[in-house]
């Protein structure tokens, strides 16, 4: 198979992919899908289900501050003029269901990834297109599954922190992973930076960092567009299940040093542990709803007018 993702892949690579973070060179800054007229055109053929709209402050770490907006009566470029000119973000999701250029590079993206790291397969392939303002921030977080953030247009700084404590303690994974508490509700401390890798992300440029690795993101002063695929592996899956089911534990019996085997009995008895959880439907729902109160609106001031409070159920 022709390799058509990564410009300047090298053996090395292989061996450090999802153990350390690792920056390489990519195309699809050129990408005509990911032009203004075919982000206006994603953006207006996108589902309300598919999207969100958020601002934040920006001179603070605040996760509060973050709110949900929705776009309405705006074409895809007076959009991406709010952008431009606002403190928001645009967050598409699953852009492959609405148009099959963006789901060919998901695609593509994850057969060289098989190719060039021996062993590595991966399911459970996503995508999210974010189109975010100058100096907007994403603060502090961990995912559940593998990702990689690509840099499309723009420029943002990316801190990237270690998977352990104090940067992420064992119970706030846990409780992330089986939803009781959101991303966003890592503690940060500014001395954190001190241990992270930093890295400035201009186009044609992406990284992928090990499972669960805080992250925080500062655009510069400038338009925004990146990417981010996430997938799963076995071994990501068995993290998670270990995670998960010790999660569980903990709530039920307060445990303070549970294993984390990665095989035999005591892993397959949390395997087993989580997908009954799962099944059962025990595990508490986040996400159920959302509270909207601005609409995106290039005139107002960040391109945020606010409105009556409304729940969104998605
Ligand atoms: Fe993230």
């Amino acid at each position: 198979m022709a390799h058509t993702i990564f410009t300047d892949f090298q053996p090395r690579h292989a061996e450090l992919f999802g153990k350390h973070t690792v920056n390489l060179g990519h195309r699809f800054h050129e990408a005509e899908h990911f032009s203004d007229a075919g982000l206006a055109r994603l953006i207006e053929r996108t589902p309300r289900h598919a999207y969100h709209v958020n601002t934040m402050d920006v001179a603070t770490h605040d996760p509060r501050s973050r709110r949900e907006g929705m776009i309405d009566g705006l074409s895809g470029a007076e959009t991406l003029e709010a952008v431009r000119k606002g403190h928001i973000w645009v967050l598409l999701q699953q852009p492959q269901d609405v148009e099959g250029a963006y789901g060919d590079m998901l695609r593509a993206i994850y057969a060289e990834l098989a190719e060039r790291v021996p062993g590595f397969k991966s399911y459970k392939h996503k995508m999210s297109i974010l189109i975010s303002s100058p100096k907007v921030q994403v603060y502090y977080h961990a995912d559940v599954p593998g990702q990689t953030l690509w840099q499309v247009r723009g420029s943002k700084r990316v801190y990237v922190y270690p998977n352990t404590a104090p940067f992420l303690p064992q119970d706030r994974i846990e409780k992330i992973v089986t939803g009781e508490a959101h991303e966003v509700s890592l503690d940060y401390q500014p001395w954190f930076d001190d241990y992270a890798d930093v890295v400035d992300l201009e186009p044609g440029r992406m990284l992928h960092w090990p499972l669960n690795c805080p992250h925080r993101v500062v655009n510069a002063d400038c338009l925004n567009v990146s990417f981010t695929t996430e997938h799963m592996t076995d071994e990501l899956r068995n993290a998670y299940a270990v995670n998960y089911a010790n999660g569980v534990l903990r709530g039920a019996l307060g445990a303070q040093n549970l294993a984390r085997p990665t095989s035999g009995a005591g892993l397959y008895g949390r395997l087993a542990l989580t997908a009954a959880y799962k099944l059962s439907g025990l595990q508490k729902r986040r996400r159920s709803g959302f509270k909207i109160d601005f609409k995106v609106d290039p005139a107002a001031p960040f391109s945020v007018q606010s409105i009556p409070a409304f729940e969104l159920r998605k």
